[in-house]
């Protein structure tokens, strides 16, 4: 028996109740979120990688990488196509491969910008296209003249009605009787079609995050934030302004390039967007080689985390909150939290609760006394508001088995965020995990809805990931270049985002195995959301009592996720595990049977 007294609501529910990090690993935002289609943009990976020359006709010609005259101080390479052949109707150009291919879809606009210059009797024009890898041309446009000055050229282009949805693809820029003898020179080359609200980010990736109704955006979390050393952290102040200015870094952490063309202020936006609030990660003086600022170096990365919070929230007055309106965003962003590092407990030396912590904690307090502070490791030094728990396993019942984690948590300390959790049971060859793990993760999250009055908001972690290249075993959602897909735990996110009230209201489960584990919340208007893991191999019949209303309106809809328990999702079978919605009938007292290896989250109306 599931018994629910609807008229007594033991706690709100927080409007960062769930959330999702952003982390980039696995490619989640170089060649995922940020919707550039060309890698290597800016030829500072692995020199001129991911770039061929493309010769056809009779044209020839070779590339290199070019140092000898930058576009600017922060892009100092360039692609150098020398050409030796080029009459009329002899092509020879530069082609990208991208990200493991270039997505194209049919009838589609795409947005080019690049650099160029060219030396040499430089005559014809250029061509810039989207092709298969085979040749076939997709979309076109012109660029009439290119001379010796370095010129920024922006053009779009829209696909063919027949081209196919295929990442073999490629992005080529081509001269056509140019003659032999010239050079052509590229820098920070883009392409990207149509992009969530005009982000630069990827548009079916935000769609799927936005459908889950995120609460918060961990920006950026994980690893990421901190680099392998000072010079490879998240400098955020690298990352704004206009992309030519952006030097990039490596991300040694997960062991690529970024480019950094989708910097602090996308972050931003992609919460902003989603209706979420940004939780704002500072840099804290830790990186992942162990290198610990000394106290005294510590301040000018206080202040550094002073002039990003400044950024998020100042006035357009002030230097850094002009900076972000002079980016395109007058208004401050929503920003409450702000989390200091990233699982600072790997320091090993005591530095984060001897001194860093307070030095962060102290400043950004006297600065901005309104914003709750996350601590990414345990502090006795200072009080906390919030502490960061991050938990990882992959045994399928040990989230289950965590379902009650916060119900004895002191009410009197700080407050938890759960930065990052999943089952992690990815497969060698596919970066997502089961059903099984999914189920167990939806056991604590009811677990964390029933506390979230010490749960102020958990996030599913990592959220992405490339299919072709992920360093990470399990995430959320998975894409190539041109597809994506939600595995079972994205689906569990879902279901919880979008079947969640506003208070939870007191409950209980009798007669079940200990494994079943049920929420039950309400909205202010009275519709109230029972929410059942069932973990177990045998369906539940189980009576459902809500005790404390008068008015149960018969159009009850169960959302069910279930499924064989070993079953993933893949980019070519994508809905193997998705939830159906079918009407049922309710009353203040009515007979649900929860199927094996589910989530069931069921709507009700009352008044
Ligand atoms: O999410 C992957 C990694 O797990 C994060 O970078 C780190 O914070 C955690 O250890």
């Amino acid at each position: 028996t599931l018994t629910a007294d609807v008229s007594r609501s033991t706690t709100g529910v927080n409007k960062t109740q769930f959330g999702d990090i952003v982390e980039d690993i696995n490619h989640s935002v170089e060649g995922g979120l940020d919707a550039n289609l060309v890698r290597n943009s800016t030829m500072k990976e692995n020199g001129v990688s991911s770039w061929s020359a493309v010769t056809s006709g009779g044209g020839a010609g070779t590339i290199a990488l070019d140092t000898t005259r930058p576009l600017n101080s922060a892009n100092g390479n360039a692609l150098k196509l020398s050409i030796t052949a080029n009459a009329r109707g002899q092509r020879v150009g530069v082609a990208n491969s991208g990200f493991y291919g270039i997505g194209l879809a049919p009838s589609t606009r795409y947005t080019t910008t690049f650099f160029a210059r060219s030396d040499g009797p430089f005559r014809g024009g250029l061509t810039v296209d989207l092709e298969s890898d085979t040749g076939t041309v997709y979309a076109k446009a012109p660029v009439h003249s290119v001379n010796s000055t370095w010129t920024k050229y922006s053009l779009t282009m829209t696909t063919a009605a027949n081209t196919p949805v295929s990442t073999a693809n490629r992005f080529v820029i081509s001269a056509d009787g140019v003659g032999a003898g010239s050079s052509l020179y590229f820098d920070v080359v883009t392409c990207q079609p149509p992009t969530y609200h005009d982000t630069g980010l990827r548009k079916d990736l935000m769609d799927k995050l936005a459908a889950t109704r995120p609460g918060f955006f961990r920006i950026p979390g994980g690893n990421y934030l901190e680099g392998n050393t000072l010079s490879t952290r998240f400098d955020w102040k690298t990352t704004i302004g206009p992309i030519e200015n952006r030097p990039g870094h490596q991300n040694d952490a997960w062991g690529y390039w970024s480019t950094d063309q989708a910097g602090i202020k996308s972050y931003l936006d992609m919460a902003e967007q989603t209706g979420s609030q940004p939780l704002l990660a500072v840099f804290a003086g830790y990186t992942l080689d162990h290198t610990v600022v000394p106290r005294d170096q510590l301040a000018p990365y206080v202040q550094d985390a002073l002039d990003e919070i400044q950024y998020a929230i100042g006035s357009p007055h002030t230097t850094w909150g002009a900076k972000r309106a002079a980016d395109g965003h007058p208004a401050p962003y929503d920003v409450r939290y702000v989390e200091i590092g990233n699982e600072d407990w790997f320091d090993g030396t005591g530095s984060y609760n001897s001194y860093r912590f307070p030095m962060f904690h102290d400043a950004i307090k006297a600065a901005y006394p309104q914003l709750q502070l996350v601590a990414s490791a345990s502090v006795s030094s200072r009080s906390v508001d919030v502490i960061d728990d991050h938990y990882y396993s992959g045994d399928t019942s040990y989230f289950t088995n965590a379902a009650h984690t916060y119900d004895g948590t002191s009410r009197n300390g700080p407050k938890h965020l759960v930065g990052e959790y999943a089952t992690t049971n990815g497969s060698n060859d596919n970066p997502t995990g089961t059903l099984a793990g999914a189920i167990s993760e939806a056991a604590f999250m009811t677990g964390m809805v029933r506390n979230a009055d010490v749960v102020v908001g958990a996030s599913y972690a990592p959220a992405l990931a490339d299919v072709n290249n992920f360093q990470w075993p399990t995430n959320e959602i998975a894409f190539d270049a041109a597809m994506s897909f939600g595995s079972p735990s994205y689906w569990v996110q879902h279901i919880f985002g979008n079947n969640t009230g506003d208070y939870v209201v007191s409950s209980s489960l009798t007669g079940a195995d200990a494994a079943v584990n049920e929420v039950v919340t309400r909205t202010a208007s009275g519709t109230v959301y029972v929410t059942v893991a069932n973990p177990t191999n045998s369906p539940v019949t189980s009576q459902i009592r809500l005790n404390g209303t008068t008015s149960v309106r018969p159009n009850g809809t169960a959302t069910v996720l279930t499924g064989d328990p070993n079953a993933r999702n893949s980019i070519t079978a994508p809905n193997t595990i998705a939830p159906t919605t079918a009407a049922f009938t309710a009353s203040s007292s009515f007979a649900y049977t929860f199927p094996a290896n589910s989530v069931v989250a069921l709507k009700v109306n009352t008044s």
